[in-house]
């Protein structure tokens, strides 16, 4: 891929270092392929974890803001800002040659106590504009992309109830991109979601692309955020949103790739960050460690997604796993507080997984006939 090419010749000190390590650097492997990125948090920013920093600049060449670029954390009281994080954070991606996915602009959830307590639909739209405007200004050369939106739809493909679909209504995600595309002209815009592979919600994403495309604003892609389980990897419905979102003319992205291990104790599939239940220990079996069975049916899961990703790769312009290692996962308190999951490529110690080396060798046999990546990343 174009960009991702670019990357490397332009950072002489990482291109050597990924020279040497050629064949077992994830983002070297799928350089031609797709960007690989990984979620970053404050403790990543500050490089308080030297091991840590290691793997991050050896297999990434993308990153996406666990929280730090959350309307709460970036806006905590009405019109103070807070940029401290999110600077340190785009000087550093810049200094390791890496690609920054802002995200979320606009996001019912980890929303300021201000906002949560509006009332009326002025303010509302006050804080919209306000918040789009300052932040998008502020990045606007120095982040590749932004999640403009995230997380607008319900299951059955409906707008979920929000302050925004409340008080401004269903025009505010094109209102959205329209606002970020006015002050930040070159910055590439995505909505976001998880479960959008599936039909119902899928249809729900195509509706929304189509809306802000009617609307003469421009969206450059949709992620996928994919948050899975080791026992239901939805290939099918995966390939055929690929297939759907890219007849659009959208690049696909997988924004926040990662699988769980655990039992799920909700009735639903779902990433909804105020889904919880209680803890059980029946619910967190693998305290003690994670069995071969289980560690290899995860990298079986781990390499059919990234074939199918390689098939498509034409379409395909970044995975980004939600996390570098299974410590630092969101999943070992949601939606049970206390459970020790497995869902990401390196384990505890940061030591590459079974998953993390299938995904190495699986280049090996696949074959060159595929062509090069198309989605241009510039
Ligand atoms: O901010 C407090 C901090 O002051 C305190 O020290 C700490 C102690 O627990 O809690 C901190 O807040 C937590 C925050 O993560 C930072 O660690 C919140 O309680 C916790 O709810 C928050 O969880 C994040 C969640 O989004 C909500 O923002 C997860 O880390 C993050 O992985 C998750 O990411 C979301 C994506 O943004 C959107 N898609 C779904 C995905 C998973 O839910």
């Amino acid at each position: 891929m174009a960009f991702a090419a670019l990357l490397l010749t332009n950072c002489s000190s990482i291109s050597k270092t990924s020279e040497t390590k050629q064949l077992s650097n994830l983002k070297d492997v799928f350089k031609d392929d797709f960007l690989i990125g990984t979620a970053v948090n404050v403790n990543q920013i500050q490089e308080t974890n030297p091991q840590l920093t290691e793997v991050e600049v050896t297999h990434f060449n993308a990153v996406t803001p666990e929280n730090i670029m959350k309307a709460e954390v970036l806006q905590p009281e009405k019109g103070r800002y807070d940029f401290e994080m999110a600077d340190q954070l785009v000087d550093l991606a810049k200094q390791r040659n890496m690609v920054v996915n802002a995200h979320a602009l606009i996001w019912h959830s980890q929303l300021p106590d201000f906002v949560r307590r509006m009332k009326d639909a002025d303010s509302v739209r006050h804080f919209f504009k306000d918040h789009i405007t300052t932040v998008a200004t502020r990045y606007k050369d120095k982040v590749y992309s932004w999640d403009v939106v995230n997380e607008a739809l319900n299951e059955d493909g409906t707008m979920r109830k929000s302050i925004f679909l409340d008080k401004i209504g269903e025009d505010f995600v094109v209102e959205a991109f329209k606002l970020t595309q006015a002050v930040s002209p070159e910055t590439k815009l995505y909505y976001n979601d998880y479960n959008i592979e599936q039909p119902k919600k899928r249809a729900g994403a195509i509706r929304l692309i189509k809306q802000i495309q009617a609307a003469g604003v421009r969206i450059d892609g949709v992620g996928i955020q994919g948050h899975w389980n080791v026992n239901n990897i939805p290939m099918k419905d995966i390939e055929d949103s690929i297939l759907e979102f890219a007849a659009l003319g959208v690049d696909v992205m997988f924004t926040e790739l990662d699988i769980s291990v655990l039992p799920n104790p909700l009735n639903e599939s779902t990433a909804d960050v105020g889904a919880h239940a209680e803890y059980d220990a029946r619910m967190n079996p693998y305290a003690g460690g994670l069995p071969d069975s289980v560690q290899n049916k995860l990298a079986n899961g781990y390499e059919s997604l990234f074939r199918l990703f390689l098939k498509h790769k034409d379409k395909i312009g970044r995975v980004t796993l939600w996390g570098v290692s299974d410590a630092d996962s969101w999943l070992n308190d949601w939606p049970v507080r206390g459970r020790t999951n497995y869902p990401l490529l390196f384990d505890r110690e940061l030591k590459p997984k079974a998953a993390f080396h299938q995904l190495i060798n699986i280049k090996k046999d696949v074959s060159s006939n595929q062509g090069t990546n198309h989605v241009q990343l510039k």
